[in-house]
């Protein structure tokens, strides 16, 4: 059966490589999203084990439709007591871009209506509707007259991975963070250093990368687990296959450092729930004046944009990390994500990695240098 995995844009490359990683030779990569042949287990597994995946949509059925008429009929004609039974709750999904079809919330009312009608007219009862906790989540996807209706095996996003205790203001999103970590080349660091780490989004995803901690480990809920098909010992089965993998931190030390006290804080406490994540030091440093000791051969930071977090004067910032890391850091490998273009620029280095990337609704860019 098909796989969709959704991404977030400019992550289709990390991800397609994720899929390939977890033996899947053959996927095919769509915009913000990538799609593969697997079954029941693979679905388990990309929900468990992709760290750049939103959600994973299971296709199960497509069809043609230039009209509402043809689309209601075609939606009836899925067997929907093979997915879900008349006591549970559901909701629907739509995103529509079509000359045929212009209300996307239109078409998830038709949707419903159809997969109630079908109920109600074989078993002379209706499941409910419900966008809070459904059991189960229809997706629409309508492309002019092409529709594709899947099943969400996801509910909640990926990026809820379940380990943060504590947060800061404008924390990086966990699936943008392993993107972005593993676009990057961290994975041959000896001292990895994020020297402006906030709620240490960057070190716990770079942690839970080395050390092979599932991203799903700590979440509870999946929507898969409430499906009728749900396999509880095949879910077991993949769970502890990843979970063996799980090992201390090898050729890599991680350290952590911000000027906010609690921030700094705030990302010991986040690493404290990782398996050996009491590893991870943590320091309170104003980068611009104290350096690390030892001497990181990797940085990664997340500097204010000057839009969620305010800088008297962003340029000069900027301008700052750029002499700092010159100064500082020669031979190291150096990667910094903004959402402040402009000022991107003032750093003053060449860079040899650049990615366009939005987090959130703020168009951003991930600059890696290899300091001379
Ligand atoms: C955008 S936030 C980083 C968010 C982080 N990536 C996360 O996911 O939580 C920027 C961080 O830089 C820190 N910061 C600002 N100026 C700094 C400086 N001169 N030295 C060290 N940290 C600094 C702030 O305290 C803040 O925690």
């Amino acid at each position: 059966m098909e796989i969709l995995v959704k991404t977030l844009e400019g992550l289709e490359p990390a991800l397609e490589q994720e899929i390939k990683n977890l033996g899947f030779e053959e996927a095919t990569v769509l915009n913000r999203a990538v799609l593969f042949e697997g079954d029941i287990k693979d679905m388990y597994r990309a929900n468990y084990e992709l760290r750049t995946a939103l959600r994973v949509l299971l296709p199960i059925h497509k069809f043609e439709a230039i009209n509402e008429h043809m689309f209601y009929r075609k939606m009836q004609e899925i067997n929907w007591s093979e997915y879900f039974n008349v006591n549970q709750r559901f909701a629907v999904y739509s995103v529509v871009s079509s000359q045929y079809f212009t209300h996307s919330k239109y078409m998830a009312l038709k949707a419903k209506d159809a997969i109630v009608d079908q109920f109600r007219d074989k078993y002379g009862k209706r499941p409910d509707v419900s966008t809070y906790n459904p059991d189960v989540e229809v997706n629409i996807h309508i492309f002019e007259n092409k529709c594709t209706i899947s099943l969400d095996s996801t509910g909640e996003s990926l990026h809820k991975r379940d380990y943060k205790v504590a947060s800061v203001e404008a924390p990086l999103s966990e699936v943008l963070a392993s993107g972005i970590l593993l676009s990057s080349g961290f994975e041959t660091a000896k001292i990895f250093h994020d020297p402006m780490c906030g709620s240490g989004t960057f070190i716990s995803e770079a942690f839970m990368i080395h050390c092979n901690i599932p991203p799903g480990k700590f979440r509870q809920e999946y929507a898969f687990m409430k499906w009728k098909n749900f396999r509880q010992s095949v879910w077991d089965a993949v769970k502890e296959n990843a979970d063996a993998k799980i090992c201390g931190p090898t050729t890599i030390q991680f350290y952590g450092s911000d000027i906010n006290r609690q921030n700094m804080f705030s990302a010991r406490k986040n690493l404290y729930q990782l398996p050996f994540g009491d590893q991870v030091q943590f320091s309170k440093k104003d980068f611009l004046k104290e350096s690390l000791n030892p001497r990181p051969d990797f940085l990664i930071m997340n500097p204010p944009y000057d839009i969620r977090l305010k800088s008297d004067d962003i340029d000069e910032f900027y301008y700052q990390i750029g002499m700092r890391l010159k100064q500082d850091y020669s031979g190291a490998r150096v990667c910094v994500f903004s959402g402040n273009l402009e000022a991107m620029h003032k750093i003053g280095l060449k860079a040899n990695v650049k990615l366009n990337l939005m987090n959130g609704a703020i168009p951003s860019v991930l600059h890696c240098y290899d300091i001379k």
